[in-house]
């Protein structure tokens, strides 16, 4: 189970920032109504964390990489490239990459910005991987970080449940043993189904057929069952595929870590492919659905604890809007 190219990569520290306020279902239920018993129960979220008005995507960010670096034993002016992971950041131009790379100091390395949301993450680690494995790069960090609180409605039940805000890094490096780091990976997307979670801020930007959904504009619209039926089908046909191509069988993983989406979602590939729930990690209940940052947030709370071992496969995997989905079956 060797990916191509004669060098492998290891994640060699990760770090995670968290905005300090948290918004339990009670504190919900005195906005809109709703219940904890009806959040618990449909999604497995018990509270999450919101930005004060001084946490942005870039500082969270950047506090996030800081960590990461430090535990990584690696300079910021190592880096040969910063991935950004955001659908939430302040500014368009320039990416939040930029300003992250002034404020850590790593000089020149390229910067930029991936918008495949929840996805995100992952679709920077693959690339990293990809890019150090073919000699392009010796040193990648990735962030996945979001502050989706800020484009939520607070007074649509529907989303505002959902979301939390967060950031979370890795530093990526290379490896001598071509079997380390990502031996199989997949990014896919389907644009005919971008309706189903979008973010317009004006009149042309909302398609045919939505006009008449009242939410605000300049607030997340989304259709959460359409999403909801895709999502179960694909992380169950995601990580099917990813244990047929690498011969794996579902024991032989020690952990997975999928996008904390939805507690229902998750649980339904444990049922169908009979994985063992205490290998499956879930943070839902105490920070939402942080899109991007969430599998950076699972993967800092795993190293930390001590539950990510070298030599036996990980598998992650994401799905988001887009729609994106994303695979990776990654040897620490
Ligand atoms: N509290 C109480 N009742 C509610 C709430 C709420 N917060 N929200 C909806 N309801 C009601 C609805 O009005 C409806 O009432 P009705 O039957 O009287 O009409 C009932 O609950 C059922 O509503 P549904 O929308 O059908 O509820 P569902 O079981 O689908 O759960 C949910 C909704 C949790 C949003 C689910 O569809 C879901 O998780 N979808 C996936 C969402 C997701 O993962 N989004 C992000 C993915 S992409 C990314 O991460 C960027």
């Amino acid at each position: 189970m060797t990916a191509p190219f004669g060098r492998g990569t290891r994640i060699a520290g990760t770090g995670r920032a968290l905005p300090a306020e948290v918004v339990t279902n009670a504190d919900l239920e005195k906005i809109v109504d709703t219940s904890d018993e009806w959040i618990v129960q449909r999604t497995g979220i018990r509270a999450r964390h919101r930005a004060a008005e001084a946490d942005t995507v870039f500082s969270l960010g950047r506090d996030a990489l800081l960590k990461a670096l430090d535990r990584a034993g690696v300079r910021a002016d190592q880096l040969d490239m910063i991935i950004v992971a955001t659908v939430s950041g302040e500014m368009l131009c320039p990416s939040t990459a930029a300003r992250i790379s002034e404020a850590v100091g790593a000089g020149e390395a390229a910067v930029f910005d991936l918008a495949a949301a929840c996805s995100g993450f992952l679709y920077g680690l693959n690339l990293a991987d990809t890019m150090i494995r073919c000699g392009r790069a010796e040193r990648v960090a990735i962030i996945g970080v979001e502050v989706l609180t800020r484009l939520v409605d607070w007074n649509d039940r529907t989303v505002s449940i959902i979301f939390g805000d967060g950031a979370g890094a890795a530093v990526v490096v290379a490896d001598p043993d071509p079997r380390k780091g990502c031996v199989h990976q997949t990014m896919h997307g389907d644009g005919r189904m971008w309706r189903t979670l979008y973010h317009p801020k004006c009149d042309r930007d909302v398609p045919a057929g939505d006009e008449a959904n009242p939410i605000r504009l300049g607030h997340l619209r989304m259709h959460g069952r359409e999403i909801y039926k895709f999502a179960v089908t694909r992380f169950q046909e995601a990580i099917q595929d990813a244990l047929d191509r690498t011969g794996l069988k579902v024991g032989d993983v020690q952990q997975y870590i999928c996008h904390q989406s939805n507690q229902r979602i998750i649980e339904s590939a444990v049922e169908k492919l009979k994985l063992p729930p205490e290998r499956v990690y879930v943070n839902i209940d105490r920070y939402g659905n942080t899109s991007a940052a969430s599998i950076p947030i699972c993967l800092d709370e795993l190293y930390e604890a001590g539950r990510i071992e070298a030599g036996k496969p990980i598998i992650l995997v994401a799905f988001g809007a887009g729609v994106t989905w994303a695979s990776c079956v990654w040897n620490p």
